[in-house]
């Protein structure tokens, strides 16, 4: 029974040519500053990954002209006049013509289907503004500025069927300021949300890397 395993099936049917450079697909809805970090690591050998291509729900977003920039494959797909299933079932085939082996949602507003979850299985990752489990959902920086927290910061996990709540693989902290607004905020939220997504990508894609229930690591390691 393999229930930590590093990819689920797909690790067992890995070859020593694929592993040596994994194909990473990003989703993004729109500004995608996190994507553009993602390559940028890429590009500066900070992350041993492929970008095999960038999509996004929405044409409009700023993020696909970025990424075509990077000499990136961009594809849009519509959600508009289809139900969650048939959107997801396009992208996950556009993702196996690719032989993509990690998705990376990076400012992508939508929900993801159980059936990509299970086509992905441990295999989706996203970032969110705030230290999760604290303020999931929109907002994050705003709910954090409400609450009157002292600290807050970024998270990066993987996607499970609950919104904002599956394992976490890496954390950020940000100090809130007494003179903060959502902006300054966010701002400062971002920095960091770029230093960590490149960072728990790198970790998920290294050798021994297990999720275990709740819990993630790279194992060997302590
Ligand atoms: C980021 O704050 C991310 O944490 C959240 O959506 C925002 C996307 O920003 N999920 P960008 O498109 O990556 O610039």
């Amino acid at each position: 029974m393999q229930s930590s395993t590093r990819f689920g099936y797909r690790a067992r049917e890995m070859t020593i040519a694929n592993m040596v450079t994994p194909r990473i697909a990003i989703l993004i809805s729109g500004r995608g500053s996190n994507m553009l970090a993602l390559l940028e690591a890429i590009v500066a050998g900070r992350l041993n990954a492929k970008a095999a291509v960038v999509i996004s729900n929405v044409e409009s977003a700023p993020g696909l002209e970025a990424a075509s920039k990077q000499g990136v494959e961009t594809l849009v797909l519509s959600h508009k006049e289809k139900t969650r299933e048939e959107h997801d079932r396009q992208v996950i085939a556009e993702l196996n013509t690719r032989d993509v082996s990690l998705v990376c949602l990076a400012g992508y507003m939508r929900l993801v289907s159980a059936e990509f979850l299970r086509a992905f299985h441990h295999r989706v990752l996203n970032i969110h503004p705030s230290l999760l489990p604290a303020f999931p959902g929109l907002n994050a920086q705003e709910q954090a500025l409400r609450h009157g927290v002292k600290i807050t910061g970024c998270t990066v996990h993987i996607v499970d069927e609950e919104l904002d709540r599956g394992p976490i693989v890496l954390q950020r902290a940000v100090p809130v300021n007494d003179s903060d607004t959502v902006e300054s905020l966010s701002a400062r939220i971002l920095e960091q949300e770029h230093i960590a997504y490149p960072e728990a990508v790198r970790i998920v894609l290294s050798e021994g890397f297990v999720v275990d229930g709740r819990r993630t690591r790279v194992a060997n390691q302590s």
